[in-house]
């Protein structure tokens, strides 16, 4: 689907879309309509429960007097509430309601409203960002839909004087719109489609956009000692990749310290000889998430050209069960040295981070590391899909995160760290084990990622098990594969990172 902006005397097509505020009062090209319709607009609020809340929709088909097909009015709710987060789920709700109506297109019409403080580009664009997240979909492996059932939306003109202002605000959030589909695309395809060495095909694309790509395979990490890793991807005929994508986008200081983001890129998790069930194994076709997030992320800074230093790391491997794999009881080293006895093949996702960020550190020197992890089940039992869990060894990053999260309804939410916790992954034979028991299995696996932090570089963990696939609509997500993440590093760096 295509957004754009035109003028008010630009021609109007298909679908009209106008606002209302809370109680019921309309904007003032929804005013025009009503007159023009022979107070079709009035009289049919006043046929409906329609109050103008936030999201809330009427919609008028084949309105007389009007070349509309169909009049849309729009609920904005208290217009003193309306902020850019408010502006990207009408935006959605818009996507909503005409996506499959049978209409291919639709005029939005924006006034100015008395009490909104968002200027009304700021508006405009936001509305078509929100639009245009919601309008995701993943459908290339259905050959036999029918016209009808597909979506009919084609394109969506939002409609307003400041057209330059509105493009140009908008541009940016294109680039992190297409982040989010970059990730949203990794995420969906299935296993056999997206496995290591694919993975990395799909990432030469950020070249393009002025990324570099350092891509290791076997040879090179066996090399350089990275047993855990290793250990994991031992099972699979899928052999492992580790892949860093730089963006050097910091203004004169080319070797000035990057900001990292690591991630987990299970392409499938069994479990390994630890077996899953059969029931939602499916699901881990998604355990890539991770890393789906960081290249997202990538994809959005250099698209936008972020005046920021970033590298992107993801650990690629495929945990499966073979007469290959590690067994319950090995013990593997890992690139920093230490050692970690594998209790459970199934809690793989720390052993690949584990190489990964210490990696990272070695390589390219980071002041900041976030890692980004499809890591446990327990913070699903903590948090429901509504937050992602955060770790953090710094409290200024954490409520960097924190704030960001409010900013980009990604919400996180701080976990605690501590030695009590910690205690509870040492091992009889090696330096750790990869499980910790039941209790706070969260907490647990982020200790073990701790052990590979060094003492200088503030570091941050995200657990994002619960937040990373959605089986339900939201305003500017459909349902599958969210790219949760995106938006909320984009942000954070933009706020805190740029152009310092
Ligand atoms: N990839 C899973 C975690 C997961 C579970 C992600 C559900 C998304 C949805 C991870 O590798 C895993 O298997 N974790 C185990 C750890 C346990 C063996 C300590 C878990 O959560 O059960
Ligand atoms: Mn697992
Ligand atoms: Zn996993």
């Amino acid at each position: 689907m295509r957004v754009t902006f035109a003028s008010p005397d630009q021609k109007r097509t298909g679908a009209y879309v106008v606002f209302a505020m809370d109680g019921g009062k309309l904007s003032a090209s929804a005013g025009d309509l009503d007159k023009a319709t022979g107070g079709g607009l009035k009289r049919a609020l006043k046929n409906s429960k329609f109050k103008g809340r936030r999201g809330q929709t009427l919609t008028v088909l084949g309105p007389r007097g009007v070349k509309a097909s169909r009049i849309v009015i729009l609920g904005i709710g208290k217009p003193n509430k309306l902020d850019t987060l408010a502006a990207q789920s009408l935006g959605g709700a818009i996507y909503r309601i005409l996506g499959g109506s049978g209409d291919k297109s639709a005029s939005v019409l924006l006034d100015t409203i008395k009490g909104v403080k968002l200027g009304g580009a700021e508006f405009a664009a936001n509305l078509a960002f929100g639009c245009h997240l919601r309008s995701y979909r993943f459908d290339k492996y259905r050959t036999k839909e029918k016209d009808d059932d597909k979506p009919s939306l084609k394109s969506v003109a939002v409609m307003l004087r400041d057209v330059a202002g509105a493009r140009r605000r908008f541009s940016p959030l294109r680039n992190i719109a297409d982040g989010v589909f970059f990730t949203r695309d990794l995420v969906s395809e299935p296993a056999n489609v997206i496995y290591p060495i694919s993975f990395v095909s799909r990432l030469r694309a950020l070249t393009k956009l002025g990324v570099k790509l350092q891509v290791l395979d076997e040879k090179q990490m066996k090399k350089l000692g990275m047993g855990a890793l290793l250990g994991v991807a031992q099972g699979s005929a899928n052999a492992p990749r580790l892949v860093a994508m730089r963006w050097n986008g910091a203004p004169r200081a080319k070797d000035k310290r990057p900001i990292a983001f690591v991630g987990k890129g299970v392409t499938f998790d069994t479990g390994g000889i630890s077996i899953k069930p059969a029931g939602g194994m499916e699901d881990m076709k998604w355990d890539m998430g991770g890393a789906g997030v960081v290249s997202g992320v990538m994809h959005a800074l250099a698209a936008r050209k972020a005046k920021v230093n970033a590298v992107g790391i993801v650990g690629l491997v495929e945990n499966m069960p073979s007469s290959t794999a590690q067994r319950p009881g090995d013990v593997v080293k890992t690139m920093s040295g230490q050692t970690i006895e594998v209790i459970n093949t199934d809690a793989e996702g720390r052993l690949v981070l584990a190489d990964a960020m210490w990696w990272c550190q070695k390589m390219f020197k980071p002041h900041t590391i976030i890692d980004l992890a499809t890591l446990t089940g327990a913070i699903i039992i903590s948090l429901g899909y509504h937050h992602a869990g955060l770790f953090a060894n710094n409290d200024k990053l954490a409520e960097q995160l924190t704030e960001a999260g409010k900013d980009t309804n990604e919400a996180v939410w701080r976990m605690p760290l501590g030695d009590a916790y910690d205690k509870q992954v040492r091992s009889q034979i090696a330096d750790m084990k990869n499980v910790g028991g039941r209790d706070a299995g969260s907490i647990t696996a982020a200790q073990i990622l701790q052990r590979f932090i060094q003492k200088d570089v503030a570091w941050a963990h995200l657990d994002i098990a619960g937040v990373t696939w959605s089986n339900s609509d939201s305003a500017t997500v459909p349902r599958g594969g969210t790219g949760f993440g995106v938006r909320l590093l984009d942000t954070l760096v933009s706020k805190h990172y740029e152009g310092k």
